[in-house]
């Protein structure tokens, strides 16, 4: 299956994908992760990126999609992938069919995750992620590390990300309401979108999301 999943920031796209990538043994790809890493590595990639991060705004058009085409071209992704914060804007969605018609693929599902905006403010102030790994996620009440302060997952220490300030995260709502949505009416345009609440538990998140993504009587 190929799937892109849109939500705001904070909405749980990175949790659910972690789920779902084990669950349809499917690589998850997360444009923020791959910015993260290379920000960890200090590469020239990652000091450009972190710069528009910061300040809540998308990094650049010319250097996101030929990392997110450089990471959907590795063997693990042949079968099928997990899109998770890509495409971002209308020109990504372009570029994207562009680069699945060139492979004559498509996509299969684009999920929508709906959260209100006060919800996605209490999951951002809580959120604490992994320092050797970004996309190990807790929450300091929703999803506490066993040991507070410590990565269940690889024992990396957990802190709060740069761009989870009050004052950025509001920047990156309003960037996400003006730029990312429209990539929503996009995919509505070709019955692709799939919307589901993701209020609730992680894990009834989780099954109303396998649920939505089950074949209908009419295989589709
Ligand atoms: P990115 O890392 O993609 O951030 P985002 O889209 O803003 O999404 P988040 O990671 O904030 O949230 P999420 O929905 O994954 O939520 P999570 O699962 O962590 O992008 C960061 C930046 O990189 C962008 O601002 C931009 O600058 C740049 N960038 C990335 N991609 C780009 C692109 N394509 N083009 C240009 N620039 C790009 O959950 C949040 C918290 O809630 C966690 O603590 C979690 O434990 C908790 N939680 C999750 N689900 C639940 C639940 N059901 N109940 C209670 N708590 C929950």
């Amino acid at each position: 299956m190929r799937i892109v999943l849109v939500g705001p920031p904070g909405a749980g796209k990175g949790t659910q994908a972690a789920f779902l990538a084990k669950n349809l043994s499917i690589p998850h790809i997360s444009t923020g992760d791959l910015f993260r890493a290379n920000i960890s590595q200090q590469t020239e990639l990652g000091k450009l990126a972190k710069s528009y991060m910061d300040a809540g705004n998308l990094v650049p058009d010319e250097v996101t999609i030929g990392m997110a085409k450089d990471r959907m071209e590795k063997p693990d992704a042949e079968n099928g992938f997990l899109l998770d914060g890509f495409p971002r804007n209308v020109s990504q969605a372009e570029a994207l069919d562009e680069m699945l018609q060139s492979e004559s693929m498509k996509l299969d599902a684009v999920l929508d995750l709906e959260v209100p905006k006060e919800e996605v403010v209490k999951r951002i102030a809580g959120r604490r992620i992994c320092r050797r790994d970004s996309s190990h996620v807790f929450h300091v009440t929703y999803s506490q590390p066993k040991k507070e302060g410590v990565c269940d997952v690889c024992g990396g220490e957990l802190y709060q990300r740069d761009d989870d300030s009050q004052e950025t995260v509001r920047k990156r709502l309003d960037v996400y309401h003006t730029q990312t949505e429209p990539i929503i009416d996009y995919y509505k345009a070709r019955g692709l979108v799939v919307t589901v609440s993701a209020v609730g538990t992680v894990e009834d998140v989780t099954t109303c999301v396998m649920e939505a993504l089950k074949p209908d009587e009419d295989g589709k």
